[in-house]
């Protein structure tokens, strides 16, 4: 047995009946988890309280034990928040803490709260519950950034900038088409941890170790009690898959890749060299060695976490790869990966969502970057086949004034006169000048997805509803 003198960093183990020997010091710590698992104490006491309950209901422990319980899981609980318990740096994980505490002020109706329960169904269900308790927050924090991103695509709804493919300058869209794109790929995000919340509405308490109990335990009823809409079907799926976390962890995956790209193009736009985008002295940093530099180290610095998020993710596809049916203590190491993802994504779309809010964007350097960039090719091109010219055709004869215009020193189409452009076509009319402007450009893409401000606006108003906004 523990004897009850030992060092306080060695606190006595759930498990000290079978093993004569105290644990070896410095191997203990090793598979110890209270520095990664003390953030589901609340979830534990949760789950505690209910399954006490429940053992009550079916008299596996007196009432006036379970009361006895409960109300000390409660007193526990507020104590954890109002910081009067600390938490023991030397615990081995929350589970053992907080059964500990009971037993330290109960005595042996503490010994009982465990009947039935095994660690391993135990944080099963205490991760689940802090996901469905934190998940709802990391979506709110992407609808938030989302209808942040919103509100300035209307504010530049009819900002023409030039749109790109390959960073070569492609065809005029406006900054609000630009934005409402970055919203879209954060509304998906927002439904796929909705999808995962799905996932997670089963119960695994009762399960035990892996095969459940022989005690008559109403699986049901602690489901019912905590939220789930029922109890895990199999015992054995219910303590050995980590598939929720991840998917979770490829969810914040994707999210930090979205983040990531947007922020690469806001590095871009505060180039010199671009110009697009002011983002702030807020929200820049200064140069220890270079006085003139305003560099976005914010920007950079959730572009460069994507890294660490994907990592997360590849950490537990290979922490889950080739694991033995049931349990396996690597499966502890799932928390430190999918903790660090979650708190990412959390942390990063707070600082996303200031800069946009921030950002200053030059709209007339935009606009002036939409000429000399043979943007409107592709339109003139359109021009001939809304005649009747074949597109191939059409895109060829455009190439060719394009190649004459780049041969000439001319900036644009328009700079050629009609009469030089019906030598390339006799198709062309005075009307192709108006059409080949940005804003008409804008303004003639209003298919269902295109950059026309009305259109922009349905499509903003769409995703508002969707993140209700
Ligand atoms: N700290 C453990 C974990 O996170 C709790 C379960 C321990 N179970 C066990 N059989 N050692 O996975």
């Amino acid at each position: 047995m523990i004897e009850d003198t030992e060092p306080p960093r060695r606190p006595s183990v759930l498990w000290a009946g079978r093993l004569a020997e105290k644990p070896e010091e410095g191997a203990f710590a090793f598979q110890a988890s209270i520095a990664v698992d003390r953030r589901l104490a609340r979830d534990d006491i949760t789950g505690s309280r209910a399954h006490v309950a429940m053992l009550a209901a079916r008299g596996i422990i007196p009432a006036g034990t379970a009361r006895a319980l409960d109300a000390e899981l409660a007193r526990i609980d507020g104590e954890l928040e109002n910081g009067t318990l600390k938490i023991d740096p030397g615990a081995e994980d929350i589970h053992s803490f907080i059964e500990g505490v009971l037993t330290t002020r109960l005595g042996d109706p503490g010994r009982m709260v465990h009947a039935g329960r095994s660690r391993n169904d135990q944080v099963a269900l205490d991760l689940r519950l802090y996901l469905r308790r934190t998940l709802p927050e990391l979506r709110a924090e992407l609808a938030r950034t989302a209808l942040v991103l919103l509100d300035r695509a209307e504010e530049h709804a009819a900002s023409v900038m030039p749109g790109y493919t390959h960073l070569q300058r492609a065809q005029p869209v406006s900054l609000g088409h630009w934005l409402c794109a970055w919203a879209c790929a954060l509304g998906r995000d927002w439904e796929r941890l909705g999808d995962a919340l799905g996932r997670l509405d089963e119960c695994p308490l009762g399960s035990g170790a892996l095969a459940g109990s022989t005690l008559p335990l109403d699986r049901g009823a602690v489901a019912k009690a905590l939220g789930f809409s029922g109890p895990s079907l199999n015992s054995m799926d219910s303590v050995a898959d980590r598939d929720f976390a991840l998917e979770i962890a490829a969810a914040c995956a994707i999210i930090q890749t979205h983040l990531s790209r947007f922020c690469e193009d806001m590095v871009i736009w505060s180039s010199e060299e671009s110009g697009f985008l002011d983002l702030g002295e807020a929200w820049s940093t200064g140069s220890s060695i270079m006085p003139q530099k305003k560099n976005p180290d914010f920007a950079e610095l959730i572009r460069g976490k994507a890294g660490r998020s994907a990592g997360n993710l590849m950490t537990l596809l290979t922490l889950l790869k080739g694991l033995p049916y049931a349990y396996d203590k690597d499966l502890q190491e799932d928390k430190e990966a999918l903790f660090d993802s979650l708190d990412t994504a959390q942390n990063c779309l707070r600082i996303f969502r200031g800069m946009t809010a921030a950002a200053r964007f030059n709209t007339e350097r935009m606009e002036a970057a939409c000429a000399g960039g043979f943007l409107e090719a592709t339109d003139a091109a359109e021009y001939l086949v809304k005649k009747g010219l074949p597109f191939r055709k059409a895109h060829e004869t455009v190439a060719l004034i394009v190649r004459d215009c780049i041969a000439l020193g001319r900036r644009g189409i328009t700079e050629r006169s009609i009469e030089e452009l019906r030598k390339y076509s006799p198709l062309f009319d005075e009307d192709l000048y108006p059409s080949l402007s940005p804003h008409e450009a804008l303004r003639a893409r209003d298919l269902p997805g295109g950059p026309a401000p009305r259109e922009l606006r349905r499509q903003i108003g769409v995703l508002r509803e969707k993140l209700g906004g």
